[in-house]
């Protein structure tokens, strides 16, 4: 009895704390609603459902959420009728993709992942925020965390890349922009898609997708927990089916891992269309059991399939479903709307929108600036620094399909970008002619990405020969990449190849400038120009940020967020492999054959006949107009056993990066370890952290890293269970010697080694 009356003390003191406000107003509305009321909040639809069919839904209060309405009058008069006319007054979600910026579009993420800068990226996003809402949207359907070693994929654009650190990184940084700190929440956010979508077989968009449970644990999930642990108010299911089953019947996904596991009590919403789609999976054969297997699954919002507005009353009524489980999915619409205040300012309140203030475009020229990569530099740029005092006013030739395309260069999903305000670099160099800096001249006439035309490559020539030096802006137009626009060849489209080598066969200096929404295997391309900036697309203020760059007012600071293949065939190629046990040992080709291998005989080895075992460029890449030289790495340690009783309990990695060159400029460099043996096999290297740091010519700087036991940690078979076993897994870090790189890019640089006991 004495040890339990401290028990029934604590049971006492824990009952008599007064009940959070937000589950208090939850409990008391969820008491008063009706079956029909709760369905109602969990079905989302957009504008392309008739007044007729939407606005008595709204006025019953028989909808949670509206989506893609971004004129504010008509967002407040249908919260209105949601709000005044609706019996229980509950406020409407007004949601929309906003992806990567409003009004002012900053690069696409793939482009903000390469300028490996998290405050920036947090900061494009508070600026999109501040937009965004001022239009009614208080919810956005971003970031997208999925992890895509597919560059064939169309939406490897929306992620960050194909390492799982950088996206866990990023996409934390952007739930934190978007949402702000205080305790009313601007803009929501909805990570997405969960899980496993880039992995689409072939890179065909919608496709299958197996994902063993470990590598979905190692690889996949992390930058979604991480969205998570940084607030995201709302996660998205992915339209793939993963292991069999779609990710919106996916109770392993849904459940075990979401809620249970991560005890995520934020809201859970269908992709478009995704619970009806269920139907072409061949999971459900009717849109009625679509609905059970996504509720069961604990999807709480359908967008756009009306499987649940139209069947999920009955099925309660039949007993097929509990109106236990629809309670719990109100619980979750509900708790959002209270965190965005809207029960107690549902309306939008901005009367003339501030939309492009400077700041918002100051951001989006820097994000354009640090996201572009100089992949290749003969010395060709900065064009300032090549001109002998006789031609200090360079005649520049700016041409190319995408040099003056206030469409394209915003790249996909910006549904809400103004074309007329996107500075393109013909506009940028423009300004340069009037200010006397160089002389120009244009291509006329407006040509595209796929376009195919000797007329315009005899222009082209002609121009040239009259140039000092050709810009070319070439690419991918903004519609080839995005959601279903996946390609099987990764060239440059149309006739941009033969273009570049026309131009290249004047003899004068190319410039070669690429915007495209995924790497594309362009090495011929390369090898025809002088210097390559490979810049994705970069939103409004791209064309004054390229300026810059090429002029040398900014010195290149973007690194590549994915590996960069040599061609198609080697797809998926990422940094982050496994070694075989026959690892090549970058063999050279000579005559077409390779030779140079490692330990084993070349015939033995993992290679492609065509490559040796190399992408065109590693994951992190990316030169600058200057040299860095990386000393080696020093640790604070070099056995540990990281307890909180030792005097260090994480680990320094520090290294000394001096600027070699003449010209001050970011170096970003990357840590990296590699578990040398473990229980299952390990990748060559792991990101686990990375840096800007800007270094004057002539200058050293020391960098330093921490690494705790958690960086160490793996998921893998917890001691004694066989592989198979369901569930017993564990993260941890096992003992062994691990080596350890601060490195320019994952394929460079010497490793120091450590024990961990
Ligand atoms: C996409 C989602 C997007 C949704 C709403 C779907 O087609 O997969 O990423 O948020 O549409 O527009």
């Amino acid at each position: 009895m004495k040890r339990l009356i401290p028990l029934i003390a604590l049971f006492v003191l824990v009952s008599c704390q007064p009940k959070d406000p937000i589950e208090q107003r939850i409990d008391d509305l969820l008491a008063q609603m009706t079956l029909e009321e709760k369905i109602g909040q969990m079905n989302q639809l957009d504008p392309s459902w008739s007044a007729e069919e939407k606005e008595p839904l709204i006025a019953q209060g028989l909808m949670g959420s509206i989506f893609n309405i971004v004129d504010p009058q008509e967002v407040n008069r249908l919260q209105r009728m949601a709000v005044e006319e609706s019996r229980l007054g509950i406020p409407l979600l007004v949601a929309r993709d906003v992806i990567h910026g409003f009004r002012t579009i900053y690069p696409i993420p793939l482009g903000q992942a390469a300028t490996f800068d998290l405050a920036l990226v947090e900061e494009a996003a508070r600026l999109t925020a501040e937009e965004a809402v001022q239009a009614g949207v208080r919810w956005t359907f971003s970031p997208m965390v999925d992890v895509a070693r597919d560059p064939r994929w169309g939406r490897v654009a929306e992620g960050y890349g194909e390492d799982t650190y950088l996206t866990s990184q990023m996409g934390a940084a952007a739930v934190r922009g978007y949402q702000g700190s205080d305790s009313i929440v601007k803009l929501a956010a909805c990570v997405k898609h969960f899980a496993g979508y880039a992995v689409s077989e072939s890179g065909r968009d919608y496709n299958s997708t197996w994902i063993p449970e470990i590598q979905l644990r190692e690889t996949y999930l992390p930058p979604f927990k991480a969205a998570l642990d940084a607030g995201s108010l709302s996660i998205m299911c992915a339209f793939n089916d993963i292991n069999g089953v779609p990710a919106s019947a996916n109770k392993h996904l849904n459940v075990n891992i979401l809620r249970d596991e991560w005890q995520y009590d934020g809201l859970l919403v269908s992709d478009w269309g995704s619970i009806m789609n269920m139907v072409s999976h061949g999971i459900a054969t009717d849109r009625r059991e679509t609905a059970i297997q996504s509720l069961e699954a604990q999807v709480e919002m359908d967008m756009q399939s009306n499987a649940y507005l139209w069947y999920l009353k009955d099925l309660v009524e039949q007993g097929v479903v509990s109106e236990q489980q629809i309670d719990a999915c109100v619980r979750d619409i509900l708790r959002m709307k209270f965190r965005l205040g809207l029960f107690d300012n549902p309306y939008c309140e901005v009367e003339t929108p501030q939309y492009f203030q400077p700041e918002a475009l100051a951001a989006a020229q820097r994000a354009a600036e640090e996201s572009a990569v100089l992949l290749k530099n003969n010395n060709a740029l900065p064009l300032t620094s090549n001109l002998s005092p006789l031609t200090s006013k360079p005649t520049v030739l700016v041409c190319g399909p995408l040099a003056h395309n206030q469409h394209d260069q915003n790249g996909t999903w910006c549904f809400d970008k103004v074309d007329s305000m996107t500075i393109t670099p013909l506009m940028a160099f423009r300004q340069l002619a009037k200010e006397s800096k160089i002389r120009l001249i244009e291509q006329k006439g407006k040509h595209w990405s796929r376009e195919v035309s000797q007329s315009n490559i005899a222009q082209l020539t002609r121009l040239a020969k009259q140039a000092d030096v050709v810009l070319y802006f070439g690419g991918e137009e903004s519609i080839l990449s995005g959601e279903a626009r996946c390609r099987a060849h990764l060239n440059l489209p149309g006739d941009q190849s033969e273009q570049l080598r026309a131009l290249k066969a004047t003899g004068k200096p190319v410039v070669l400038t690429v915007m495209a929404g995924r790497p594309l295997c362009i090495g011929d391309d390369i090898a025809a120009v002088d210097a390559v900036l490979y810049a994705f697309h970069g939103g409004t203020m791209q064309g004054p940020a390229l300026a810059n760059l090429i002029m040398g007012e900014v010195a290149p600071s973007g690194r590549l967020p994915i590996t960069f293949p040599q061609a198609e065939g080697q797809i998926p190629l990422y940094y982050n492999k496994k070694n075989t046990g026959r690892p090549t040992d970058h063999p050279v080709l000579i005559d077409d054959i390779p030779v140079g291998a490692g330990q084993f005989s070349i015939g033995e080895s993992s290679y492609w006949l065509e490559y040796g075992d190399q992408p065109l460029y590693p994951f992190g890449y990316g030169l600058t107009y200057t040299t860095f030289e990386y000393g080696p790495v020093v640790l604070s340690d070099t056995i540990l056993d990281f307890t909180p009783y030792t005097l260090h309990p994480t680990l320094q990695v520090s290294c000394i990066i001096k600027n070699t060159g003449n010209r001050e400029a970011v170096a970003v460099p990357q840590l990296y370890i590699r578990d040398l043996v473990g229980s299952l096999t390990r990748p060559v290297r792991e990101l686990k952290g990375f840096q800007r740091v800007s270094i004057p010519a002539g200058e050293s700087r020391t960098v330093t890293f921490t690494l705790t036991k958690e960086d160490l940690a793996y998921w893998h078979l917890a001691e004694g269970v066989d592989l198979g076993a369901d569930g017993k897994y564990e993260f941890s870090a096992e003992q062994g010697a691990f080596h350890v790189w601060i490195a320019p890019n994952a394929a460079e640089g010497e490793p120091a080694t450590f024990t961990l006991k």
